[in-house]
């Protein structure tokens, strides 16, 4: 990749959150200038405030990464911002692109949480459109999905340029830690070594632990949508995955035997498991632009919980 980003301006939307920064670092030690984007200044659920961004800013390359994202709990409780904030502000950043002189490629996340509840495992790419997401993950999973429409009739009838991932479950070091937005690994490692801190012997555990998740490491996702910036230049979306599927029972155990929690799991089935199964199958990108996730997830773990422990301040600080 060394020189294609040397000269290139990229405006990352979202470029401060968890995924973000690191696409940002890593677009920077590339050469490529980026511009980050916080929502305090452009609110890209606004009309207009997308244009006013690509006009001050004549990015080369758009990489939508701005979002509302959150865990189960938070899809419970905010299902309608779920569905309008994340439909806004892709469509408008998708529109603002096709319509800059200065944007040869604009980038945009999708979501696992896009493909129908009963998906055959591994989730292909074809099957996306084959049924209704689970319920939980339906608001945001179809504002996503839509903006793949959106991207695909643009580059039908405008040649707009593209590139549309679907990334896994992400975690890692700089996750989010405040328990209105975590996801399933950053909320059980940070209840876990509560549980060790005040000596508790009895932890409550969200739904049977039978559901299965694919976790993807940051780094592993933001080197993807790097390289698919560059490289990828077809209208078909592209699974993110790292080939592993894991049992949210085999997760839990995992984080606890780690953090040194030695007291009893209580599984409680009245809570909601979330979508059954999980695991992409993630040989397109691996054929269409040489991607392939390398991080082993008990060592991506290992570093997520490293990082939480040296940096909990900043890991638990309210979105
Ligand atoms: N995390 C996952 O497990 C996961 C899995 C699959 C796909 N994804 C996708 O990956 C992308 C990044 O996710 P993430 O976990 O890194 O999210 P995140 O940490 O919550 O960051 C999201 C960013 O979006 C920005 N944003 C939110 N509302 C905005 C608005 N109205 N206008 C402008 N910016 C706004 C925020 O900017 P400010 O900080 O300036 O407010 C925030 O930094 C998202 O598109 C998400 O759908 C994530």
């Amino acid at each position: 990749m060394t020189g294609f980003w040397s000269g290139r301006r990229v405006v990352v939307t979202g470029g401060a959150g968890f995924l973000g920064r690191v696409v940002v670092r890593k677009l920077e030690e590339l050469g490529a200038t980026v511009a980050v984007p916080r929502s305090r200044d452009y609110d890209l659920t606004q009309p207009g405030v997308a244009e006013r961004l690509l006009a001050d800013t004549t990015p080369t390359h758009v990489v939508h990464l701005a979002a509302r994202v959150g865990g189960i709990g938070y899809n419970q409780v905010e299902p309608a911002p779920l569905y309008l904030h994340n439909l806004l502000m892709g469509t408008h950043m998708i529109e603002a692109a096709r319509m800059a002189p200065s944007v040869d490629k604009t980038v945009l996340l999708g979501t696992v949480c896009s493909y129908p509840k009963f998906t055959p495992v591994p989730f292909r790419e074809e099957s996306l459109w084959d049924g209704y997401p689970e319920e939980t993950n339906a608001p945001y999973g179809i504002a996503k999905k839509a903006h793949l429409i959106h991207a695909q009739v643009n580059a039908q009838q405008y040649g707009q340029k593209f590139a549309y991932l679907i990334p896994t479950n992400l975690y890692g070091p700089g996750d989010k830690f405040h328990p209105s937005v975590s996801h399933v690994i950053p909320a059980r490692i940070k209840r876990c070594v509560e549980a060790v801190e005040q000596g508790e012997t009895k932890l409550d555990v969200w739904g049977t632990g039978t559901a299965s998740r694919e976790y993807l490491y940051v780094e592993d996702a933001a080197e993807a949508i790097v390289l698919a910036a560059e490289t990828y230049e077809g209208t078909d979306p592209v699974n993110l995955g790292n080939n592993r599927e894991v049992t949210i029972r085999e997760t839990v155990e995992l984080i606890a035997q780690m953090v040194g929690y030695t007291g009893d799991l209580v599984w409680d089935p009245t809570k909601p498991d979330g979508q059954p199964r999980r695991r992409v199958d993630p040989s397109r990108a691996e054929a269409l632009f040489g991607w392939r996730a390398q991080m082993p997830f008990e060592d991506g773990l290992r570093r997520t919980i490293d990082w939480y422990l040296a940096n909990r301040a900043e890991a638990e600080r309210e979105p």
